[in-house]
């Protein structure tokens, strides 16, 4: 028998990522390739005291089903939360949802027919795209230079044919770019979609990663701005600021668009785990988590000076990158003939891996750039698979 696939399925493409997890977690290689917290960074012993703290009923309740909107205290913390952000709450409602990736899928979901046009970021978030591409989305890319997309690019983009139904943007602390988008930039983005019907899907997963207070300010989303048109879409994420095993994330945006991407959660889990947004709850609203990302930001911080001495160190002059003032990233530019992943190979066999930039491509060719994550490796071996990249790089230079 001959299976006959989906047409969704044609468009698949399997993730370098995911192929990596399994040489990535080998302790003999030095992995800057997960976009994942450090493993030793994670609040496990203040989640577990909260838990043991709470009384049998709440635990009874995190054991059981939830409305698929979400477990009502947790979106009561974090409708607070978005309203300390800035965010206007009374025109807005949330959907709590599993990991940030769940709320893009919904939100695809419910807007996209296949063959609509979406403009992407170029390099974009790999998940982001398989998302779009699962829902057969034809993809505009923009590119990107140290402050964010580019106006002119974005303005033939919009007057592309069909006329684009999204926009997806990471304005914070971008996977894979690493760059955070300047305050002039976005308000040009807003001004050049302004009239224009189409859906901002803003995606704010790492922007509560600052390594200094000085920039807190450029974290500030564009969703606080609520403009009557573009319509933004917020998402955002519990994901590197407590834990990606956790599996929540959350839609924040227009009631009629929420309401609706809620009827199609419901066919796709239908809630996120109960004990888990508990969880997220208790840490949330006991204020726990904002020690905790304010420590954790210092770790992060620690770990990317240590990668970029060592990129300024061992990297040929013709490399380039953008220093972080967040998140997890560094995206290197190689020379235009040496190509990701045949550095990639070789630096693999040295005992070092990164992701090569064609994972990032919307059209998935562009390979002449890497991802290099410091989030989820001590400072004392970051030097060691610099040094151990940039030889494998040399060898093609
Ligand atoms: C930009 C961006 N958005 C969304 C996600 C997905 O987050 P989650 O783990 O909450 O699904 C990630 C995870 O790497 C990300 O980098």
């Amino acid at each position: 028998m001959e299976i006959q696939y989906s047409k969704c399925v044609e468009n698949l493409r399997s993730s370098e990522i995911r192929n990596m997890m399994s040489v990535a977690v080998r302790p003999d290689i030095i992995s800057f390739a997960g976009g994942m917290p450090g493993n030793t960074l994670f609040p496990i012993k203040e989640v577990e005291d909260l838990y043991n703290q709470l009384p049998l009923s709440v635990k009874q309740a995190a054991f059981q089903y939830g409305p698929t909107g979400g477990y009502p205290p947790l979106i009561k913390s974090l409708m607070d939360y978005m309203q300390r952000k800035g965010m206007q709450v009374e025109k807005n409602r949330i959907l709590i949802t599993t990991g940030a990736l769940q709320a893009i899928d919904v939100v695809n979901k419910i807007l996209l027919d296949p063959g609509d046009a979406v403009i992407v970021e170029y390099p974009t978030f790999i998940g982001a795209l398989a998302s779009f591409l699962a829902h057969r989305a034809k993809l505009i890319p923009v590119s990107m230079d140290a402050d964010g997309i580019l106006p002119d690019e974005l303005e033939k983009a919009l007057d592309s044919k069909p006329a684009p139904k999204m926009i997806y943007l990471s304005p914070y602390f971008h996977n894979p770019a690493g760059i955070i988008y300047g305050k002039k930039r976005k308000e040009a983005i807003l001004k050049i979609l302004a009239g224009r019907n189409i859906i901002l899907l803003e995606d704010d997963c790492y922007g509560e990663l600052y390594f200094n207070d000085s920039d807190a300010e450029l974290c500030i989303p564009m969703k606080t701005v609520e403009p009557e048109s573009p319509q933004i879409c917020y998402v955002s994420s519990f994901s590197k600021i407590m834990g990606p095993g956790l599996r929540i994330g959350w839609l924040f945006g227009p009631p009629e668009i929420i309401g609706k991407t809620e009827v199609a959660k419901q066919s796709m889990d239908a809630c996120t785990s109960t004990y888990v947004q508990v969880l997220a709850n208790e840490f949330l609203s006991s204020g726990k988590l904002f020690d905790y990302v304010k420590w954790v930001r210092g770790e992060y911080k620690k770990r990317a000076k240590v990668m970029v001495e060592a990129l300024n160190a061992f990297m040929p002059p013709e490399v380039t990158w953008v220093n972080p003032k967040g998140g997890f990233y560094i995206w290197l530019q190689l020379p235009g003939g040496v190509d990701a992943t045949d550095v990639l190979k070789s630096s693999l066999q040295d005992g070092a891996v990164f992701i090569s930039g064609k994972t990032f491509d919307p059209e998935g060719n562009r390979n002449n750039c890497l991802r290099m994550a410091f989030s989820n490796t001590p400072e004392e071996i970051i030097p060691k698979g610099v040094e151990i990249i940039a030889k494998a790089i040399n060898r093609f230079m």
